[in-house]
């Protein structure tokens, strides 16, 4: 007898953890201080996870009343909860880049809107391919940002990569869920290969077109040295998402046999261990961004 794919998922429980992060008006828009490129290409990314992240809840949450296993139904509505404090902590930074004057964040925002307003309408099999899809770009996004995070974030807000770690520690943790629904729900290789790339590039396009229009406002866009920086940001992502987003589209694919990075594997048994010492934090410890090899925030409140 074949083991359904969903028996193996239920080894670590998904833990919805509040995104109490200490950003603020005082942030500034470019929080790496020495890169204000990457910044506003991750800002530009930031401004769609609020329309993006409703939209993979309510694709998963369409599928739960057909998922029979309860461990798959369970990781389900993990996943929910985890896409909602993402999607409530990215709007709560964004509201700080519409109060620096940042006003065509407005009209992207509107087009957003009517974008998943329309992806709303595909039939489910559609949208859960698009989530899955999308699902399969962001442990390629996670590989880059965590392994490459002594380097992209030395000069960073504390409280801001210490945000967008936490964002990328929970893909990884959840980086099954939307495959294994798909897979019980609507399974499908076709339709399923062509979300990882309809899911993906519409996500790419718009993040391009908010940090287009963030850069356009600070000047920056139209210089030859910004652009050059931008290039060099974007086809380091492609290196790093690429080769997970051709695996995604073979048969077979199992986001299991992705192989998580050990500082995610830490960071997550650091908080179980925080939370078990003195309960959910008021406000998430924050990475130093000058300590050697950034440990994770709980590297340094084990130690003490
Ligand atoms: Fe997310
Ligand atoms: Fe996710």
């Amino acid at each position: 007898m074949v083991e359904p794919i969903n028996m193996q998922h239920a080894a670590h429980q998904l833990v919805v953890r509040p995104g109490r992060f200490a950003f603020g008006e005082a942030t500034p828009a470019h929080w790496i201080a020495d890169k204000p490129e990457l910044s506003q290409m991750i800002n530009g990314a930031s401004l769609v996870m609020p329309f993006l992240e409703p939209f993979l809840i309510a694709s998963i949450q369409a599928a739960r009343g057909q998922i029979a296993d309860r461990a798959l139904d369970a990781d389900a509505a993990g996943f929910c909860g985890q896409e909602l404090q993402h999607l409530r902590t990215h709007r709560r930074f964004n509201a700080t880049l519409t109060a620096r004057g940042y006003v065509r964040i407005a009209a992207l925002e509107a087009r957003m809107r009517a974008d998943y307003a329309k992806l709303q309408t595909r039939p489910l099999a559609e949208r859960l391919a698009y989530t899955a899809g999308f699902e399969a770009m962001t442990m390629g996004l996670t590989k880059w940002v965590v392994s490459q995070r002594a380097m992209l974030f030395a000069k960073a807000d504390p409280a801001m990569a210490s945000f967008i770690l936490w964002h990328m520690v929970e893909e990884t943790e959840h980086k099954c869920v939307a495959f294994d629904v798909y897979q019980a729900v609507t399974p499908g290789f076709a339709r399923r290969a062509w979300g990882v790339l309809a899911g993906s590039l519409h996500v790419i396009r718009l993040t391009r077109a908010g940090y287009q229009i963030l850069l356009e406002h600070d000047g920056l866009w139209g210089q030859p040295k910004s652009r050059l920086k931008v290039w060099g940001h974007a086809l380091r992502f492609v290196q790093h998402t690429l080769p997970f987003l051709v695996r995604a589209m073979l048969p077979g694919h199992d986001p299991r046999q992705e192989t998580d990075l050990d500082w995610v594997r830490e960071w997550i048994a650091g908080y179980d261990a925080l939370v078990a010492r003195s309960g959910e934090p008021e406000v998430m410890p924050m990475i130093d961004p000058g300590a050697p090899g950034m440990p994770t925030p709980f590297a340094a409140l084990q130690a003490a």
